[in-house]
């Protein structure tokens, strides 16, 4: 779900991120009747991916374990943004609008450095620490060395992705099986904190 939900807010924030720059580039130039025409075909396409944008990005906020304080001045940038654009396009004003996609843009940049945590984790990875930490520390501890009841070393796995997939939705031995425990997407978020975190460390 989590991965999932990922994958659709940069989906959003593609298109959305176009949208506004074919807008900054028509006012720019001069083309106002062409601005007007594309505002209308876009109108109800913008309305949803702006919510789509929103409704995902809020979604993934309540899944991170703990919100970086570099998220706080993306989320001001986007939210001031906003207004900026309004007035900019209304009026026609090239230096707000200007502006304001330019404040898009570095969200986006600050959003790229977020994703990357200082021990150079993944937003997913975090979401799949949690998990872990509930769910598989009592076998493989906190570093996954424990091997407890016949667990395997997982910082020695030679596992790839898929296999780690298939051994915690499938189960194998005395490692029961997680599928109808975790969703998919939960599972790929462990798969992914094991193989970041924990695979050779
Ligand atoms: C009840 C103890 C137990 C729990 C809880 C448990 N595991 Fe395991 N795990 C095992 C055992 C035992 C094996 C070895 C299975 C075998 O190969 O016989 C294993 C193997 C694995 C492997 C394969 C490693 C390799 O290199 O073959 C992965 C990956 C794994 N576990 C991940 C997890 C994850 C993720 C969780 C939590 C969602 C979890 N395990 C919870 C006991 C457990």
């Amino acid at each position: 779900m989590a991965t999932g939900m990922l994958h659709s807010h940069y989906l959003f924030v593609v298109l959305f991120t176009l949208i506004y720059m074919v807008k900054t580039i028509l006012l720019l130039s001069d083309r106002d009747e062409l601005l007007e025409k594309f505002k209308k075909k876009t109108k109800v396409l913008e309305m949803i991916v702006s919510f789509g944008f929103l409704a995902t990005g809020i979604f993934l906020m309540t899944q991170m374990p703990q919100i970086p304080n570099l998220m706080y001045v993306k989320i001001g940038l986007v939210v001031l943004s906003i207004p900026l654009a309004v007035i900019g396009y209304k009026k026609k004003n090239k230096v707000l609008a200007t502006l304001s996609f330019f404040l898009i843009v570095v969200s986006f940049g600050i959003a790229q450095k977020v994703k990357k945590d200082k021990s150079g984790g993944t937003i997913v990875a975090k979401m799949g620490k949690e998990i872990y930490e509930e769910k598989c520390t009592l076998c493989h501890g906190n570093d996954g060395k424990l091997a407890m009841s016949g667990a395997k070393d997982l910082s020695m796995t030679q596992l790839d992705h898929m296999g780690i997939v298939t051994i915690i939705t499938e189960g194998k031995n005395s490692m029961a099986s997680y599928k109808g425990v975790l969703s998919p997407g939960q599972i790929e978020a462990v798969a992914v904190y094991i193989e970041t975190d924990l695979k050779g460390k």
